[in-house]
């Protein structure tokens, strides 16, 4: 019996001093997540980010190390997406303007312009079987879509007053990436060009690029504004990002912390949807404040203009994400298809 005991006494001991490195190497070697974006710490998103990467921690008693990597240090608009697929980061926000180098075109039917009325209209979409169904399709890409992160409605810009839609003819305008973006700017005479976001400031300065559409938050957190005279609040496109992971690396996270995660990610988007608006209306006082760009609100006849300007689009975006698709978005918004 002695016998057993001891020999069972040192494969006690045995085990443990083969696992016992292997035990702490796993407590001393957090799970890693690299989370790469394109804005400032400063916007909305890089806040969210930032208040992701907290609770993710706190929630998993650091089992969990979230790495922000903001204002493209990392990886730039286009190179961010593959670098998602490869695993080489594992957690990026971006516009979902941007997504049709994954084959996944269907969201630029967020891109039509003056889809959403307002603000509650969007968030009604966004977080209905619409946004739900758009993020299915990033399944089969190895992509796994947790949340969308709002960052409001699109001004447009130019070093000459944009008052009228025929001002836009012959401008070269920076685009993040959608090809309704693109069509819409086509229509009105522009020449849109797809740009990486990092390089706008530059572009802009240097002429490469004479006008810009973003959020009032996006052009003050990369000093836009210090480069565009004119400002018109069109609110023609609404910015969204879509948060999303490497499906293989979140899949393979032990359930509980999964669970965690998701709900640091649940706050986190709470986070940057209540800031979002806020921040815009800040941003927008803040350029007024300078005195160097005149910010031009349209009036009712204008606005009109603007729209009528636009709408010919819908006919043209059908070829590229479906009628279908166009009918399902506008039946969300709660009007009838065109
Ligand atoms: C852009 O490239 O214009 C934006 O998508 C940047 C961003 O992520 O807000």
């Amino acid at each position: 019996m002695k016998v057993i005991q001891q020999s069972l006494l040192a494969a006690v001991v045995a085990v443990g001093v083969v696992l016992a490195p292997a035990m702490r190497a796993h407590a001393a070697d957090p799970i890693v997540i690299k989370f790469s974006h394109v804005v400032t710490d400063a916007a909305p998103k890089g806040k969210a980010a930032l208040r992701f990467k907290e609770l993710a921690e706190k929630y998993t008693d650091g089992r969990v190390k979230v790495e922000v990597y903001p204002n493209s240090t990392l990886y730039k608009d286009a190179e961010e997406l593959e670098a998602l697929q490869l695993g080489a980061v594992q957690m990026l926000a971006p516009s979902t303007a941007k997504f049709a180098p994954l084959g996944v075109k269907e969201f630029e039917v967020l891109d039509l312009p003056y889809l959403f009325a307002d603000q509650a209209s969007y968030d009604t979409v966004i977080n209905g079987p619409l946004g739900q169904g758009l993020f299915k399709r990033l399944q089969s890409k190895g992509i796994t879509g947790l949340a969308y992160w709002d960052n409001g409605f699109y001004v447009i810009s130019a070093n000459k007053p944009l008052i009228q839609p025929s001002d836009l003819k012959g401008l070269k305008m920076r685009i993040s990436g959608s090809k309704v973006d693109d069509e819409t700017l086509r229509g009105m005479g522009a020449l849109p060009q797809i740009m990486a976001f990092s390089e706008l400031y530059q572009a802009l300065q240097s002429g490469v690029v004479d006008g810009a559409q973003n959020t009032a938050s996006n052009y003050t957190t990369q000093k836009l504004n210090d480069v565009q005279k004119y400002i018109t609040t069109t609110y023609h496109v609404h910015l969204q990002y879509a948060v999303i992971v490497n499906k293989k690396f979140w899949d393979g996270l032990p359930a509980d912390i999964r669970t965690e995660l998701e709900k640091a990610m649940k706050e986190s988007t709470d986070y940057n949807n209540s800031i979002a608006q806020k921040e815009n209306a800040d941003a927008l006082a803040a350029i007024k404040a300078t005195g160097k760009t005149e910010i031009h609100d349209p009036t009712p006849a204008e606005k009109k203009a603007w729209v009528d300007a636009m709408m010919p689009v819908y006919q043209s975006a059908a070829k590229r994400v479906g009628q279908n698709m166009i009918d399902e978005a506008l039946k969300a918004t709660g009007r009838s298809a065109n």
